[in-house]
């Protein structure tokens, strides 16, 4: 048996109830400036605000939710503001390209995988490619002490593993989280849109516990670094102004800051 000395928990971003999260795109799309007023005050009247299991006959409701995605179809869902680019990792194996080495190490050539595809120099995923050669650097691995033969080559995000989804919404995982006294740090990056913050705020709401600390920025370096409010579950709420669906990948001084308080259970 592992004996976990579980103390709390930190989330950011975190799919947790997929309808309630899917939900919120639209309202969070509006209030970015994404789709138009009108657009807007006709999805919540035509579709009651659900948008996720829509009655397959009502047709204003669908028209608009085609709209809707027409609309936001070219945007970065990670971090709204950033360019669109090819995701940098390798998806199922579809090319056996010659690997093109930017060391010259022999013995890193253990691996011959393709590698991931290569995207736009100035785009983010620029630097998950470059992450890929470092991470499966021979002397990096190595350092890691990563048994020769133990392990194959490390990808960023492994979409290979063959299991199945059993767990659809871990919100009563918070429910009972909370009623055994457990400390948490829900954190949002304000510009993701595959879990927008609205999502987040919507299921902690329906937990039901009282607000201690209210709304109000947290400051990193005189400036606003996000907004922060605690409940009465010990639970710590937190926008990260500016950050994406990794939030600490966009901005990892704030981040920092923002984990270091917490964990020294000083307010943020
Ligand atoms: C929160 O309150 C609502 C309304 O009273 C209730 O329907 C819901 O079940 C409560 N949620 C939890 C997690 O107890």
């Amino acid at each position: 048996m592992i004996l976990i000395l579980f103390q709390g928990y930190i989330l950011g971003n975190a799919a947790t109830e997929p309808t309630v999260e899917e939900n919120s795109k639209i309202p969070f799309a509006h209030g970015m400036g994404l789709i138009s007023n009108e657009l807007y005050e006709s999805l919540k009247m035509g579709c009651g605000g659900e948008y996720v299991n829509v009655d397959p006959k009502n047709e204003v409701c669908l028209n608009d939710i085609q709209a809707f995605s027409k609309l936001t179809s070219e945007i970065e869902g990670a971090h709204i503001l950033e360019p669109r680019c090819p995701f940098s990792s390798p998806k199922p194996r579809e090319s056996s390209r010659k690997r093109r080495s930017l060391n010259v190490n022999e013995q890193s050539q253990e691996f011959l995988v393709p590698e991931p595809p290569l995207p736009t120099i100035g785009c983010r995923t620029y630097g998950y490619l470059l992450s890929y050669y470092w991470n499966n650097d021979y002397n990096v691995r190595k350092a890691l002490r990563i048994r020769l033969g133990s392990k194959g080559e490390w990808q960023r995000c492994n979409f290979g593993l063959p299991y199945a989804r059993e767990i659809h919404s871990s919100f009563s995982y918070h429910v009972s989280l909370s009623t055994k006294g457990y400390r948490s740090l829900i954190y949002s990056g304000d510009h993701d849109m595959m879990v927008p913050f609205l999502g987040t705020e919507a299921w902690i709401k329906s937990l039901n516990y009282s607000i201690v600390d209210d709304w109000r920025p947290w400051i990193l370096h005189s400036q606003v670094a996000g907004y922060t409010r605690t409940y009465s579950n010990r639970m710590t709420y937190a926008t990260v102004k500016g950050g994406g669906h990794t939030a600490p990948e966009y901005r990892p001084a704030e981040c920092y800051a923002m984990f270091q308080r917490w964990i020294n259970h000083d307010p943020l």
